[in-house]
């Protein structure tokens, strides 16, 4: 009888997902029909939590992806230049928003950019470059696109986008456009490691004037709609903790991480108040990621302390290379590198910012930001 009666339950918790699941499906068929225009244009800037393959356009830039292991669950196992094992943030926020797969690096448009805007149905472009950083300085070692450079891009594009379908309709789509920045991690590494005489309080307030000053300008290009990450809990990745002993998180980082989020709420209140149609979703990336460190097994990851592919101590003492040791379970790694979060985890923070609450994504989420 006991048998039965939990089998009944089993029977009917089945039934319960397959309804829920009918419904979720119908739903999003509902959306799919209901605004079966096409979904609005992203631009997407920052560091490699978001490059989709930029470095891998640039000579002589040593922070590169362009090898295996990198790519290794990726359609084909290509390496891409992407920090992963197979999607990243950038991707998952395309897909959620409706489109097959995430803009290309405005590095591979080539030239004369102009054909390339006549030819194709245009849904945006990534300037997003590993390595850099808010400050021109960070990264500059490295041979990468500091976020100010990535800003005269997106000028340049939005030069020749309106040299060919006129400003009007050029502003008018950039209205709607989705403008996600993911920034501010190199710099704070930097920062750590150089020893500066700065306090933690004016370099955050140094790094808050340069993120006013690139809401401003690309706002005075035409955007109006910007999703915002913050720094994650960067003191947690498995290089810094080997740094640790016991092998625990940075909390001189970790701290920086929050000074890094809190100064930013207020600077994005600020400036969407003096602004009156620009819109913002600030999501907190400290939050969300540093929740599923202190409690993995509900979100379904095991190790959220060792690199799947590297070397030695936490698979971290040496960088990710196609000789590097291979995780097998990926799926239930946090961290793929010595600093990047798999597919897996990407996944997870996407979906949050995505369509998460408040506590984790606001004052809306991004979701509610491109319905706007
Ligand atoms: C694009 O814009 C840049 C900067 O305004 C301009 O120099 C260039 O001629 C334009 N190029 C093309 C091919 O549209
Ligand atoms: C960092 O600064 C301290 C005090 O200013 C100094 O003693 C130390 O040698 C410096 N370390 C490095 C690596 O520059
Ligand atoms: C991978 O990295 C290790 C350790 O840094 C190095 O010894 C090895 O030669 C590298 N392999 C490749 C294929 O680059």
């Amino acid at each position: 009888m006991k048998n039965r009666s939990s089998c009944n339950i089993v029977v009917l918790s089945y039934y319960l997902q397959a309804t829920l699941a009918l419904l979720v499906g119908l739903v999003m068929l509902q959306a799919a029909l209901g605004s079966a225009a096409k979904p609005p244009a992203i631009f997407i800037l920052g560091d490699s939590t978001v490059d989709v393959g930029t470095n891998s356009y640039l000579q002589e830039s040593r922070a590169r992806a362009d090898f295996p292991h990198y790519g290794i669950d990726f359609p084909r196992s290509r390496p891409t230049g992407r920090f992963s094992n197979g999607l990243n943030g950038a991707d998952f926020l395309a897909r959620l928003m409706g489109y097959n797969s995430s803009p290309r690096p405005f590095l591979s448009l080539g030239s004369p950019l102009l054909s390339y805007l006549r030819n194709h149905a245009f849904r945006g472009a990534n300037f997003a470059s590993a390595g850099s950083g808010l400050l021109d300085l960070t990264g500059s070692a490295l041979g990468v696109v500091p976020l100010s450079e990535q800003i005269k891009q997106f000028a340049t594009l939005q030069g020749n986008l309106s040299a060919v379908r006129g400003s009007g309709a050029t502003e008018a789509m950039l209205q709607k456009s989705l403008f996600c920045i993911s920034i501010g991690s190199n710099d704070l590494f930097d920062y750590v490691v150089s020893n500066s005489s700065t306090t933690p309080q004016e370099f955050i307030y140094l790094l808050m004037k340069e993120y006013e000053n690139s809401i401003k300008t690309l706002y005075s290009l035409g955007a109006r709609k910007f999703g915002i990450i913050s720094v994650p809990p960067i003191g947690c990745c498995p290089t810094i903790r080997l740094l640790d002993a016991e092998g625990k998180c940075s909390e001189a980082l970790n701290g920086l991480a929050r000074a890094f989020y809190s100064a930013l709420e207020t600077l994005l209140y600020g400036i969407g108040s003096e602004l009156e149609d620009m819109k913002y979703s600030l999501g907190n990336a400290y939050l969300m990621t540093i929740n599923v460190i202190d409690n993995p097994q509900p979100f379904h990851f095991t190790r959220v302390d060792t690199a799947c592919c590297g070397f030695g101590k936490l698979n971290a003492e040496q960088a990710c290379n196609a000789t590097a040791n291979l995780c097998s379970k990926r799926k239930e790694y946090l961290f793929w590198d010595q600093f990047h979060p798999t597919q897996a985890a990407a996944n997870l923070a996407a979906n949050t910012l995505y369509a998460g609450p408040p506590l984790y994504v606001s004052p809306i989420n991004f979701a509610q930001l491109v319905q706007l």
